[in-house]
């Protein structure tokens, strides 16, 4: 998988991707993520890709000229399964819109800044607009790395353990049941018995039990519509 992200910032975005499970999905082949930086496309010897908002106000605007070029040159190149933009008042960014990402083989992400976008990218290159929370980041860039980061732990071969991603939080509308390691016992605190066991279905029983448990105390929307 391809993840093509166009920043103004690209420092911003190349610690995420250097460690960890995103770096190990980069060395093994499995995903790569390239930052475009949206000043190489500006249109003057000043790279300015913003400019005043028409009919005033504060903040500036990301100019449709440089996004424009930006993206059909990446187009000329490969075809583009979709052209994300970050923004808060994009659909919200959740578990199964991940898992349907993750089955993309070529994605684009627009990082948005100031006061946002010409409208005229969003209405003539955009396919899917995406917030990660109702809040408002100072850019898409943390957004970006957000999205990237839940696709890319998605596909086969980069978590070490296949399962585990499906164990995961929010894959069955349930979060995760509570997890111990070593020591079974430290300061007087114990893990529950039935973890030491060795009976597999019994601690399958008691991890669904513990999940649905939580969700019900915590969640209780996922379960009722999966919100
Ligand atoms: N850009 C700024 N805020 C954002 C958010 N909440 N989600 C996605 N992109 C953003």
């Amino acid at each position: 998988m391809r993840i093509d992200i166009i920043t103004v910032h690209p420092p911003l975005l190349e610690s995420p991707f250097s460690h960890s499970i995103l770096k190990r999905a980069k060395e093994k082949g499995l995903a790569e993520v390239n930052l475009i930086n949206l000043r190489d496309y500006a249109i003057n010897k000043h790279k300015n890709v913003d400019d005043y908002a028409f009919g005033g106000g504060a903040g500036m605007v990301m100019m449709v000229e440089p996004i424009a070029l930006c993206i059909e040159d990446l187009k000329s190149k490969r075809d583009y399964d979709e052209v994300i933009y970050m923004s808060p008042d994009g659909e919200l960014f959740d578990q199964p819109m991940a898992n349907k990402l993750s089955l993309t083989k070529n994605l684009i992400i627009l990082c948005g800044h100031y006061k946002g976008v010409d409208e005229r990218v969003r209405e003539h290159f955009i396919t899917k607009e995406i917030s990660i929370g109702n809040y408002v980041l100072s850019g898409g860039e943390l957004a970006a790395a957000v999205v990237s980061d839940a696709i890319i732990r998605l596909l086969p071969g980069v978590l070490n353990d296949e399962t585990s991603a499906l164990s995961d939080s929010f894959q069955d509308n349930m979060v995760a049941p509570p997890v111990y390691s070593r020591p079974a016992e430290f300061r007087g605190w114990k893990i529950p018995d039935v973890l030491l066991s060795g009976h597999e279905a019994n601690i399958n029983q008691w991890r669904y039990d513990q999940s649905l448990k939580r969700t019900k105390e915590r969640r209780p929307g996922l379960l009722r519509d999966g919100e």
